[in-house]
Formats: structure tokens, C-alpha cells, sequence
């Protein structure tokens, strides 16, 4: 069984700048920063999953169609309950949530079970929270969102591995 969920995954330029940010959060609220490889914004977590599943998953992935677009991460928040710190967007892109809905799309054809609240884009930049964090807007850190990934979680806490990738972009 592998722990799945697909994701973007910050071009290097971005994973870096995300990589300070992490680091002043996680001093800011006592918490634990994610690597910097760990980084990524989830689109639809799909949990405990057999090889069979993992291969249906990605399947149904492969025929997902969206133009690549510019992510622009403005803004810092908290889930205080769950200790989580992250970079999200004031005004997340339509594109993005086109993607995300045509995932989530394909993949309840293919008979995923997905969660039924609505999906708010977050990069988590540290966990386990011990004190507050101030959320404010923060010069933008963009990249250009050429692919997504099917990641499986392995090699230790905020290792992930790729299982496979699809570019985004006219098909
Ligand atoms: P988080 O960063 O807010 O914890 C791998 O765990 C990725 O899937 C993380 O980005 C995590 O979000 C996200 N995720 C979404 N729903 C999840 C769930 N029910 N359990 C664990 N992770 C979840």
C-alpha cells in the first residue's frame, strides 16, 4: 500500500524563496519546517492506496487536459487546529481550480471516493505549530505551473517520491 495524493511542485526559483519562507515561519510559531524537496501544493489527496489503485489513479490523470499557468503564492495563513502554517493565494487562479476540478473529475469516474469539502489550495510550509502565526500578505512568489505529479509519501517525514508526472499545457 502507498499514502498518494497528486500535487504541484514549485520550479526551483520558487522552492527556494518557499525554502526561506519555511524557515522564518517555523522560527515565527516554534513549528517544524518542511524540506525544501517536500514542498508541494496539493490538488486532491487520494490516502492509502494498492498498486492496482495507484495504476487506475494515474490513468485517469493521463487524460486530464489544462493549460499550464502562473501560480502566485501572496499570502500566509494558518489551520491553527491542525498546527499547519502555509503560503496560499488571496485570489487563487481559475486555472488552478480548473485543474483541480477536472483531477478530482476523472478521477471520481474512475470510482475515487474524494473528500467532499471544497478545495483550498495551500503550500504547507511547516507543521506542529506551538504558537501563533500573524496571517499576512507577503511579496508574491510565483512559478509557472508546467506539470503535476502523482506523489506517494516514503523515505521519512516530508520525503515524498513521484510516481509519475503529466504536463500541462495544449494536448
Ligand atoms: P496538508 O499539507 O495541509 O497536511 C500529503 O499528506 C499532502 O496531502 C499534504 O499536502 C496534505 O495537506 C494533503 N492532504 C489533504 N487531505 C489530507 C488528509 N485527509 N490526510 C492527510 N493529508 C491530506
Amino acid at each position: 500500500m502507498a499514502r498518494i495524493f497528486f500535487a504541484l511542485r514549485p520550479a526551483a526559483p520558487a522552492r527556494e524563496a518557499l525554502g526561506r519562507l519555511a524557515t522564518e515561519v517555523a522560527a515565527e510559531t516554534g513549528a517544524r519546517r518542511v524540506p525544501e524537496a517536500g514542498l508541494h501544493l496539493t490538488l486532491v489527496f487520494l490516502g492509502e492506496c494498492d498498486r492496482m489503485r495507484v495504476e487506475e489513479a494515474a490513468r485517469a490523470a493521463s487524460r486530464v487536459c489544462v493549460p499550464s499557468f502562473e501560480v502566485a503564492l501572496d499570502r500566509l495563513g494558518a489551520f491553527a487546529k491542525a498546527g499547519v502554517a502555509w503560503a496560499g493565494c488571496a485570489r487563487p487562479p481559475r486555472a488552478l481550480q480548473d485543474l483541480q476540478s477536472a483531477l478530482a473529475s476523472r478521477l471520481a469516474d474512475a470510482g475515487f471516493a474524494l473528500e467532499d469539502r471544497p478545495y483550498s489550495p495551500h503550500l504547507t510550509l511547516a507543521r506542529h505549530m506551538r504558537g501563533k502565526l500573524a496571517p499576512r500578505a507577503i511579496d508574491p512568489v510565483t512559478w509557472q505551473a508546467g506539470s503535476f505529479a502523482l506523489l506517494r509519501s516514503g523515505g521519512g517525514a516530508g520525503r515524498y517520491e513521484t510516481v509519475a508526472e503529466w504536463p500541462l499545457g495544449e494536448r
